[in-house]
């Protein structure tokens, strides 16, 4: 069985569970999203919500890239990490008036506004500082992402974005707006997408918003497609870094930008998903009547994406090679939803094993609870172990 390469012998010390980083990979990952936005001049703003440990955050800040934020705590986590408040963007439905002071107090580079009641909150917000803040209005474009449920954000019935149907309203309600100034427009439609052909959905509807647009002679500077890139849940070891090449030429290939134009994206989980694996001891192989449990010492406290999404994650077991047996890999927390896996096949599982769960970099750490009174993990990094 094919296995990812872990510093094992170096794990054995340290307390389980604990998040596992190969920096190497990450900036591997960093220098392929640079080289295949840069052919193009298309900017990337990280999506802070996929991993916001500071390591993670201040390596990446290190390449240059910008961030993309959700709340005023992603704000600061990204000043504090070195990115420059001239390239941190935030969205999100809920913003609350200390979170929309903090990015006018930084001069953040744009606010992607989600309704018209948040306008009228942040006009009047940056009127009582005499400034004023740069937006993008983030349009619900409609376009199915072919993805899970609980992860699709573009369509009619989902809470994100100023419906198409909308628009020309919000635009009349700016027009007597005097501390905020319209710069771009911005979607995202949903996350693990693997289907090419929503994000090109998505570019053709952004073509006709911005044809619309022009002809009301306004011409917008930025466009911003959000994030959204799936990646390979069943191969990290042999597609560690997802296919930007791809991902950037089929955008280019379609959209239509006009002189002066500034195209923007928000990856988050490609950027960071293959980059880390939970890694956590076996602490009892259960016979029950009929199947085997392997039960870990890690639960959906630690990752919780199999539990409420019904995500897959690659276990291996890298303390054995002895020959492949089935089990159920579980946690330990009192719900019967704390699986990670059924039917896995495993290396031969024996009290003590480590076991990785892989491509776990992305809504792994930053996801976790302290449900069950359980401590928050620590990380490790490949470069400082
Ligand atoms: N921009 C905005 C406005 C977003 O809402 C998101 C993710 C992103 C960018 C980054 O999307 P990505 O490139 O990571 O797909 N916890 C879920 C994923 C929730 C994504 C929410 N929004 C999961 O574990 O699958």
């Amino acid at each position: 069985m094919l296995k990812g390469t872990f510093p094992t012998d170096k794990f054995k010390a340290l307390t389980t569970p604990f998040y596992y980083y190969n920096i190497e990979l990450l900036k591997e990952t960093l220098n392929t999203v640079k080289t295949e936005a840069g052919k193009y001049g298309y900017h990337v703003h990280y999506a802070v919500k996929a991993n916001a440990n500071p390591r993670i955050l201040s390596t990446i800040a290190e390449y240059g890239l910008g961030a993309d934020c959700v709340s005023g705590g992603e704000i600061q986590a990204a000043l504090d990490a070195g990115f420059p408040a001239g390239k941190i963007v935030y969205a999100g439905v809920g913003k609350a008036d200390w979170e929309i002071n903090l990015g006018l107090d930084n001069n953040i580079f744009c606010f992607n506004v989600e309704s018209a009641a948040e306008l009228e909150v942040l006009n009047s917000l940056a009127a009582a500082k005499d400034k004023v803040a740069s937006i993008a209005l983030r349009i619900n474009p409609e376009v199915d992402a072919h993805t899970h449920a609980k992860i699709t954000t573009g369509m009619k019935e989902n809470k994100f974005g100023i419906n198409l149907s909308q628009l020309n309203s919000v635009l009349d309600t700016l027009k007597g707006m005097k501390n905020v100034k319209l710069i771009g427009i911005h979607s995202h439609i949903g996350s693990q997408i693997t289907d090419m052909s929503s994000f090109r959905n998505l570019v053709i509807r952004f073509n006709e918003i911005l044809d619309e647009l022009e002809a009301q002679g306004i011409t917008l500077e930025n466009i911003n497609f959000g994030g959204g890139l799936g990646i390979d849940y069943y191969h990290p070891n042999h597609l560690s870094i997802p296919a930007f090449d791809n991902y950037f030429a089929a955008i280019n290939k379609l959209l239509k930008v006009r002189p002066r134009q500034q195209v923007h994206f928000e990856p988050g989980r490609s950027v960071v998903a293959q980059c880390g694996s939970l890694i956590s001891r076996v602490l009892y192989v259960k016979e029950g009547e009929t199947k085997k449990f392997c039960i870990l010492d890690a639960g959906f406290t630690e990752l919780i994406r199999p539990a409420m999404y019904d995500a897959y994650h690659r276990i291996e077991n890298i303390s054995s090679d002895e020959a492949v047996e089935l089990y159920d890999v579980v946690g330990p927390i009192c719900e019967s939803s704390d699986v990670f896996g059924k039917e896995v096949e495993l290396n031969k599982a024996h009290r003590g094993d480590l076991i990785a769960l892989r491509s776990a970099g992305a809504y792994g750490e930053v996801m976790a609870s302290q449900y069950n009174c359980r401590k928050l993990p620590k990380a490790y990094y490949s470069d400082t172990l």
